[in-house]
């Protein structure tokens, strides 16, 4: 497998209804997901980039959270329709898009 350009993890964590922490699966991530793997699938961009679902990655608040290697940028409260800025922008575009990456306090 060659090494992607970017990485993109999405945030598919749950937890039970009423946790202290919420959870992204909790805010929608599925749909963020899936929303990924469909424009992936579209745009012929499997084997340059990658996007993968996984556990909790830290800003459970400020859900869906997407990261996207090599950068390590985090955006928090990612919606279906934000999917598309993110791939033409920061994976296409190598620009990270600043309207949704989480704010500064959330890393302490
Ligand atoms: S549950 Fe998604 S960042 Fe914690």
């Amino acid at each position: 497998m060659a090494k992607p350009k970017k990485h993109v993890f999405v945030c598919t964590q749950s937890r039970p209804p009423g946790h202290p922490r919420g959870s992204c699966g909790g805010n929608g991530s599925m749909a963020v997901f899936q929303e990924f793997l469909q424009q992936f699938e579209k745009r012929g961009l499997w084997g340059r980039y990658a996007v993968t679902g996984s556990g909790c990655i830290g800003p459970c608040g400020n859900g869906p959270s997407v990261l996207v290697y090599p950068e390590g940028v985090m955006y928090g409260a990612v919606s279906k329709e934000d999917v598309a800025a993110i791939i033409d922008e920061h994976l296409l575009g190598d620009k990270p898009v600043e309207r949704l990456k989480v704010p500064a306090e959330v890393w302490g």
